[in-house]
C-alpha cells in the first residue's frame, strides 16, 4: 500500500485531513482495481462532535513498525471488550453509555508509595508517545493500531516498587449498570489480568491512553489500558481501576474461564496451537482481501517482539507455558 510511514510525520499531522484524504484516494484506487473489497477509511477529524480530545506533546515512540496501520473504523468497530458484549461489533454500539470521566486508579501492594491517583496525575511528566504496533489476537486475526501511552515502567517506578514485587495485577472497572455484558455472567467480574514484574517493566509495555492521536474511545478501553503487544490481545486489558504489586502470581480472566486453553504467560507462539486451532497464521483485519481469499500470513514469534522480550523466557518451555 502506498500510505505514508506514520513514523517518520509528526504526531499533529496524524489526524489531518489531507493525510486521509489521500488514504481515501489510494484505497479508492484500489478498491477500483478489485483489490480491495472493504474499504474502510478513518475521519477526518476524530475528535470534533465526540467526547473524545486530541492528545497534545505526542512525539513518536520507539518500536514501531512500517507496516502501514489499520484504519480507525478497523480498530475501533472490530473489538473484543465482553463488558460490552461478544460480538465484534457490541463494544463500539453498546458502549455509548460509559462514562470514562471522571476516573481513578488505585495503586497498591508491594510499593513504598501507594494511594488513588487520576489518569493526569498517574502519567504527569511523562511524556506522551506514539507507538505504531503490531497486535495479535488469540483468535488468530492481527491488526496495525497507532497506540498513545507512556510506558509502564516509567509509571510503576513512581511507586518504588518493593523486593517483593514480583507480579503486577491489574483489574477493570466493575458497572454492571454501564456496562451491560457484567448483567451476564460470561466471564467472573470484574475483568483481572497479571504480568511479570519484568514484563510490565518491559520498555515496550505502554499504558495506553489514546489511539491516532486522539483519547481511547469507549470500546477500545477508555480513559486506560494496557499493551504488550509480544502477548495475545487478552493481556491487553482495558479501563484498568486498580494496579496492584505482588508477590503471588495473580489470575487472570481468560485462564479462570477455560484454564486449558488460556495460560498465564500467553505469549504470541505460532509453534503452539489453541486447541481449537492452529496459531501458524493470521488474517490481517481490512487488508481488503475476505472470505475465499482472505489474506492469512504467517504469525511470527513473540509476535515479531522477540529481539525485546525472548530474554524474559529464557528457561521456561513455552509449550507448557503458554
Ligand atoms: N479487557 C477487558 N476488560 N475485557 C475484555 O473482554 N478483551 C481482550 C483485551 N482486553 C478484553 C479486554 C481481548 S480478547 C482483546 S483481543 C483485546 O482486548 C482487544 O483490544 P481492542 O478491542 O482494543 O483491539
Amino acid at each position: 500500500m502506498l500510505i505514508r510511514n506514520k513514523t517518520d510525520i509528526p504526531t499533529s499531522e496524524i489526524t489531518s485531513e489531507t493525510t486521509y484524504i489521500n488514504r481515501r484516494s489510494v484505497i479508492a484506487g484500489l478498491a477500483a482495481t478489485g483489490l480491495v473489497g472493504t474499504a474502510r477509511t478513518a475521519p477526518s477529524n476524530l475528535a470534533a462532535g465526540t467526547g473524545r480530545k486530541e492528545l497534545p506533546g505526542v512525539t513518536p515512540g520507539p518500536f514501531s513498525t512500517d507496516e502501514p496501520p489499520n484504519s480507525y473504523e478497523d480498530i475501533t468497530t472490530y473489538n473484543n471488550y465482553y463488558e460490552f458484549g461478544t460480538g465484534k461489533d457490541d463494544p463500539h454500539r453498546n458502549s455509548g453509555d460509559f462514562q470514562p470521566e471522571p476516573w481513578t486508579v488505585r495503586v497498591e501492594g508491594e510499593a513504598e508509595v501507594t494511594g488513588e491517583f487520576d489518569v493526569e496525575g498517574l502519567l504527569s511528566g511523562i511524556g506522551l508517545e506514539e507507538r505504531v504496533y503490531r497486535m495479535r489476537c488469540v483468535e488468530a486475526w492481527s491488526m496495525i493500531i497507532p497506540w498513545v501511552g507512556v510506558p509502564l515502567g516509567e509509571v510503576l517506578k513512581r511507586f518504588r516498587p518493593t523486593s517483593r514485587a514480583k507480579y503486577v495485577a491489574f483489574q477493570t472497572v466493575l458497572r454492571p449498570d454501564e456496562m451491560p455484558g457484567q448483567r451476564r455472567r460470561v466471564l467472573r467480574w470484574p475483568y483481572v489480568e497479571g504480568l511479570t514484574i519484568e514484563e510490565a517493566t518491559n520498555p515496550l509495555t505502554l499504558l495506553t491512553v489514546g489511539v491516532y492521536g486522539v483519547t481511547l474511545p469507549n470500546q477500545n478501553g477508555a480513559p486506560l489500558r494496557l499493551i504488550a503487544p509480544w502477548k495475545y490481545g487478552f493481556k491487553g486489558i482495558k479501563s484498568i481501576v486498580s494496579i496492584r504489586l505482588q508477590e503471588r502470581r495473580p489470575p487472570t480472566s481468560w485462564n479462570i474461564a477455560a484454564p486449558r486453553e488460556y495460560g498465564f504467560y500467553a505469549n504470541v507462539n505460532p509453534e503452539v496451537d489453541h486447541p481449537r486451532w492452529s496459531q501458524a497464521t493470521e488474517r490481517r483485519i481490512g487488508s481488503g482481501f475476505s472470505g475465499l481469499f482472505a489474506r492469512r500470513i504467517p504469525t511470527q514469534m513473540f509476535n515479531g517482539y522477540g529481539e525485546q522480550v525472548a530474554h524474559l523466557y529464557s528457561g521456561l518451555d513455552l509449550r507448557r507455558n503458554y
